[in-house]
């Protein structure tokens, strides 16, 4: 148990290739020292972001709200992080976060130990189906190296999960990487949709949303 934990910490140790400021890095770590108390984080979400995200933290692609179940820690605990520090430009999120029941690092590592083990998403909403095919092969090509062959995420370099997101969500953040939306995005993840037009975007965005969690190892296209 005691190696498990251990093991656990040094995965989620090691995202600083995707933090912005030392100031970020200093309180990802923080949370990260801290024991997590999932029931509490169970708590803190019903009370406090079900309202918006759902119960099951399943989100809702009409409202263009993302699904949190089964995300990785990781990157969850860094996203909180980046809401209370500006880095990401989402009034809502960033409002809330700035409360006092909030605004604590156990919060955030209990939040996010809560969310990452959820059951994740398995009715995302989809694009139109029109060109699935090329989105797994662009996915493959240019995104599957930091993202996983299945969407599933890398917990080292905190990337996203992308499966059993909605497509809407997906859609909306991959056309916002060259705005000021996200301030703490790194040059590679820029780079790699240099070449992409909006048909690729949509194309990829659709692709991933009908990746199921189960399809884990292979390309598969579930719907
Ligand atoms: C008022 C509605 C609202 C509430 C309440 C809310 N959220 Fe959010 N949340 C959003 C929206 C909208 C986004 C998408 C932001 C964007 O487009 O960048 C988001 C994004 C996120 C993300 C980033 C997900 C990703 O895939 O990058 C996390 C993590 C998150 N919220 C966690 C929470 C937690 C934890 C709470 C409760 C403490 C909460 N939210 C409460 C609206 C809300
Ligand atoms: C060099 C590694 C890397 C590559 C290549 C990469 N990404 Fe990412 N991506 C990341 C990281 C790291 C984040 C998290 C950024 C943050 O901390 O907010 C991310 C975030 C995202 C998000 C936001 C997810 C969310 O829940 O908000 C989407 C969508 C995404 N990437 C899609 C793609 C697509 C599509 C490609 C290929 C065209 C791609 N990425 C290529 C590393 C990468």
């Amino acid at each position: 148990m005691r190696m498990r934990a251990l093991f656990t910490v040094m995965l989620l140790a090691l995202p600083t290739a995707a933090l912005a400021s030392p100031r970020t890095l200093d309180l990802y770590e923080d949370a990260l020292s801290l024991t997590p108390a999932p029931k509490r984080g169970a708590q803190l979400y019903q009370h406090r972001c079900a309202s918006c995200h759902g119960k099951q933290a399943l989100g809702s692609g009409e409202k263009v709200i993302p699904s949190l179940a089964g995300q990785l820690e990781s990157y969850l605990l860094k996203e909180l992080v980046d809401f209370v520090e500006l880095d990401r430009d989402t009034p809502e999120m960033h409002r809330l976060m700035a409360t006092r029941e909030l605004g604590k690092p156990q919060a955030w590592r209990d939040l996010a130990a809560y969310l990452a083990q959820l059951a994740p998403n398995e009715q995302a909403q989809v694009g139109n189906g029109n060109a699935v095919i090329h989105g797994a092969r662009a996915y493959a090509d240019y995104c599957a190296q930091c993202h996983g062959e299945a969407g599933e995420g890398m917990e080292q370099g905190a990337a996203p999960a992308l499966r059993s997101q909605h497509y809407s969500y997906l859609l909306l953040q991959l056309r916002s990487f060259d705005t000021d939306h996200r301030l703490n995005i790194e040059p590679p993840l820029q780079d790699s949709m240099v070449g992409l037009n909006r048909d690729d975007l949509e194309a990829i965005a659709d692709y991933l949303s009908r990746l199921l969690p189960s399809a884990r190892r292979t390309l598969t296209v579930t719907r």
